[in-house]
């Protein structure tokens, strides 16, 4: 069983290292395109394997993509963080043609594989990739939903001193501003969260989720990697072992939610087909609005994309 993981900076490496550590497959390809890194960082892992007790195999890949073949699940986290000077639409272009052409490596060499987007804006990097990849849309799909989870279950774990394993939650929507916690399906060992928070300390949380992406650039001069990393490996593990778990994931819509044609932040089941269901909930009229602003949000990049006319 093969995992591959395109991009061996810090999110990339970080995810390989966490799918070794728990030997989720017994080889992790990790492929970049500078040559030599993938290589040393997987050689670096590697050598903890003696002293972390797994026998995953880690390859390192200067853009070899031969080396990935018949992957079972492939993490996409090649693409630029923005950097000063450049527009959204700069790197909306730079990332979907390095997206493009990387999903075009993967699907050649592994054409049954499970692909999960990672790449930002990462809404509209997972429709750039399932226009390239032409399988069915149950194969590609985004993270972004277990990340902002997990941000907003350890930020109420910490304000109410509980353990976060016992908090569960669901967040939808795309993955910026406009993302949606939903306080109704939040729970902390089964409690309903409104019983245990008060309404303005739950507010800030959900404000705090909102910028949990950029609270970490402000402070490290770039994005996260260690919970992006993590929460990618998750879905990977979930899938290569069949798992069925419960996860919020970017996900093509075909009617879910009375929207059609958009890639947002649902809950699906997650298995070894990729999404084997897409949940409806019973929204509310308050929840339903903030999901359709946020899909407002998310086709207005998508149309950016669209009309740059990177893939047909
Ligand atoms: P990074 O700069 O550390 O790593 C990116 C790697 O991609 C580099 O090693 C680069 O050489 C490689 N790369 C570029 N073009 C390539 C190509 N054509 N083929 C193979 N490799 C290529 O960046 P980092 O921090 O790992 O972030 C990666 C991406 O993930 C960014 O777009 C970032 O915004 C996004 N991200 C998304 C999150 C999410 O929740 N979906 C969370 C965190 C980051
Ligand atoms: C994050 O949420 C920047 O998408 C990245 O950390």
């Amino acid at each position: 069983m093969k995992v591959t993981v395109v991009g061996a900076g810090n999110v990339g490496s970080t995810c390989a290292n966490v799918l070794a550590h728990n030997e989720v497959a017994n080889e992790i390809v990790l492929l970049d395109i500078k040559e030599g890194v993938a290589e040393g960082k997987a050689l670096d892992m590697w050598e903890t394997s003696p002293i972390n007790l797994y026998d995953s195999r880690i390859v390192g890949s200067t853009n070899d993509y031969a080396k990935t073949a018949n992957s079972e699940v492939v993490v996409i986290t090649s693409g630029l963080p923005r950097k000063p000077g450049m527009s959204r639409d700069d790197l909306i272009a730079t990332n979907a043609n390095i997206v493009k052409s990387v999903t075009e490596n993967v699907i050649k060499h592994s054409p049954n594989a499970k692909i999960v987007i990672v790449s930002n804006p990462l809404d509209v990097m997972t429709y750039c990739a399932y226009l390239t990849a032409k399988v069915d849309p149950s194969r590609v799909f985004g993270m972004a939903g277990v990340l902002d989870t997990a941000r907003y279950r350890s930020f109420l774990a910490l304000e109410l001193n509980v353990s976060p394993k016992d908090i569960q939650a669901v967040l939808m929507g795309g993955h910026g501003d406009t993302m949606v916690p939903l306080p109704r399906y939040t729970t902390v060992g089964g409690i309903p969260v409104t019983e245990l928070i008060s309404e303005d300390k739950l507010n800030e949380i959900i404000e705090r989720t909102k910028f949990g992406g950029g609270e970490i650039v402000k402070l490290l001069g770039t994005s996260a990697w260690y919970a992006p990393g993590a929460a990618a490996a998750q879905m990977v593990e979930a899938i290569v072992k069949d798992q069925k778990r419960v996860f919020p994931v970017c996900a093509w819509l075909q009617g879910e939610y009375n929207m059609k044609d958009i890639y947002l932040g649902v809950p699906v089941i997650l298995g070894k087909n990729g999404i084997e269901k897409i949940i409806e909930l019973d929204l509310n009229d308050a929840e339903k609005t903030l999901l359709e602003e946020s899909a407002v949000a998310v086709r207005g990049v998508m149309k950016v994309l669209d009309d740059m006319g990177v893939v047909a």
